[in-house]
This record gives structure tokens, C-alpha cells and sequence, in this order.
């Protein structure tokens, strides 16, 4: 079945949405997006991503979004019905540009419309890596000063991602001035003594959507967290290493630069929230409540 997907007002089969070779976008890199998860049909922590996508906006000054980020999750369950995710898991994306104008630094004329762009795909979560464990690499974070915007522009990350793909491993953990900041596509987070480390919410990290419902769930559990940057000298005395994201759940590191994590098999803090996550992302949780 050709996918529908939505360009600019309207849902158009996917081979025939066309953009402008114009766009700021393609020119510039000069936009943000999303990835949203669905269940169901259901999108998950919907709110909360069209906020970071708003703030985004904001941040860039691309101001003239008729309705909001909020109107395109409007937008991301049409197109969950309309190409059959309605049962199942998928993935929505949504991206947002500053528009097509000829190619000049400054921003186009007001006038200049956004262009945006939503897509809905089948998803399979990497259940393989989740259960045994993956291996990360670390990297020099050579990305700007304004990583919590959720730009289009990735080229640090993709340049990290794919030096971690060649040395056999799933993600490259960044350090900046001797700080773990992030994953190129994940947030970080190390377990020492059964106190989670994660880096605290500063430009140098993006606000993950993911990062905070493992801290909600950390709280719930009664976790002790803190926020203290990890040094990269200290990875290699941490008990246990995790990522998590959009399209990474709760994954464990085992390996890191070639050298085992902890036992070199998931930790048992790990473990915990990754089932945490599973029931609060499947909403096992609410079905429980609602059966009681
Ligand atoms: N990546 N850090 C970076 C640099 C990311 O790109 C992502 C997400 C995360 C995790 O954020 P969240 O939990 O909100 O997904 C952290 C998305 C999934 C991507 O680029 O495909």
C-alpha cells in the first residue's frame, strides 16, 4: 500500500509529495522536527512533544505555524488511520521548515510559509539489543551551543552515529570538555551504587521525552538521581549504562569503547525501569488501575 503522508495542508501519497529545491530545509538545514511513538493508534507523550517542538519554533523564530505544533498531532492520528497503524506500533515524524525562498542567510520575507511534513511508518522496537545489551562508543561532541533545540541540522550525530555503526556498535555516547552530554540519538544514563547520573537540562543536551518519564519512574521507585554531569573518566567505574529514546525504549550498554560495562550483561537498576517503561508505554498500568 503507497503511504499517505502530509505536506503543507494536504495528505498526499508519499511519491507524490514534492518539496521545493528552494526549502531551508534542503538549502540550510533550517528547521526542526519530531519522532513520535504510537500504540495502538495512540500516540505517546503526544503533549509533551508538541511543547518541545513549539519551544523549537520559538527558539529558531519560524512563527508562522498556522495552529501550532499542537494542531500537527491532529495531523499524526489522521494519517495513523489513513495508512492502517491503528493497530500495532508505528512511528510518526514530523518536521517543520522555515519554508522555500531563494537561498540568502537572513530569514525570508514574513510572508514565506513554513513547510511541513508528517509521515506515519510501521515500527519494530530493537528487542534483540533491549534484551542482551548493546555497544556504544564514545565521541567528541563537536555539535553547537544550542542542543536542546531539536534541529533538522544533525550532521555532528549522524558523522558520531556512523563511526559507532562501523566500529560494530549501536550508539556514540559524547563528551564535551571531559562531560557526557548524550548519545548522538539517545539521552545517557549511568548507574553507580544504585544512584542514577544523568546529564542535567542545559543547552548541551536535548530535553528528551524519554529521559523524563525514566525520571518520573526513578521517583516512583524511589531511586536516588543525580544530576551532576558524568565525566567521561568515569564511565568506565559505573555499575551499569543505558540509553533511552523515542526509538530505543530502554536500552542497556554492556560494552563501551571495547571494554565490558559493569558485569558485561544488563544491570539489575536497568532491568527495573526497563520494565517500568514497557507497562507505562503499553499502559499495562492504567489497565491495571481501571480493572481494580
Ligand atoms: N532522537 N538526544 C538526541 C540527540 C536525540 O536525537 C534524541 C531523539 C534523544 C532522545 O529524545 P526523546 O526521548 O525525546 O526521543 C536524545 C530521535 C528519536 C531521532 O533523532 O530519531
Amino acid at each position: 500500500m503507497e503511504p499517505i503522508v502530509y505536506l503543507n495542508g494536504g495528505f498526499v501519497p508519499h511519491r507524490e509529495a514534492r518539496i521545493s529545491a528552494d526549502d531551508r530545509g534542503f538549502l540550510f538545514g533550517d528547521g526542526v522536527y519530531e519522532v513520535i511513538r504510537a500504540v495502538d493508534g495512540a500516540l505517546f507523550e503526544a503533549g509533551a512533544h508538541a511543547r518541545r517542538m513549539a519551544a523549537g519554533l520559538q527558539a529558531l523564530r519560524i512563527g508562522s505555524l498556522e495552529g501550532g505544533a499542537h494542531a500537527l498531532l491532529g495531523v499524526a492520528e489522521r494519517l495513523l488511520r489513513e495508512n492502517a497503524l491503528l493497530e500495532g506500533e508505528a512511528t510518526v515524524y514530523l518536521q517543520v521548515t522555515r519554508g522555500a525562498a531563494p537561498r540568502r542567510h537572513t530569514f525570508p520575507a514574513p510572508s514565506t510559509p513554513p513547510t511541513v511534513y508528517v509521515s506515519a511508518t510501521r515500527f519494530q522496537p530493537p528487542a534483540e539489543l533491549q534484551e542482551h545489551g548493546a555497544a556504544a562508543i564514545t565521541q567528541a561532541d563537536v555539535r553547537w551551543g544550542r542542543c536542546n533545540v531539536k534541529s533538522t541540522n544533525l550532521l555532528p550525530n549522524i558523522l558520531a552515529k556512523q563511526l559507532a555503526a562501523e566500529a560494530g556498535a549501536f550508539e556514540a555516547i559524547l563528551v564535551r570538555d571531559g562531560v557526557v552530554t548524550e548519545g548522538a540519538s539517545t539521552s545517557v544514563f549511568g548507574v553507580s551504587r544504585g544512584e542514577l547520573r544523568t546529564h542535567p537540562l542545559t543547552p548541551h543536551i536535548l530535553p528528551g521525552i524519554t529521559r523524563a518519564v525514566v525520571l518520573e519512574l526513578a521517583a516512583a521507585r524511589g531511586l536516588r538521581v543525580d544530576e551532576t554531569p558524568l565525566r567521561g573518566a568515569e564511565l568506565g567505574r559505573l555499575d551499569e549504562i543505558f540509553l533511552v529514546g523515542t526509538t530505543t525504549d530502554l536500552m542497556p550498554v554492556v560494552v563501551l569503547d571495547g571494554t565490558p560495562v559493569g558485569g558485561g550483561s544488563p544491570g539489575p537498576v536497568t532491568r527495573a525501569l526497563q520494565q517500568g517503561y514497557r507497562a507505562r508505554f503499553h499502559g499495562a498500568a492504567r489497565s491495571l488501575l481501571l480493572s481494580t
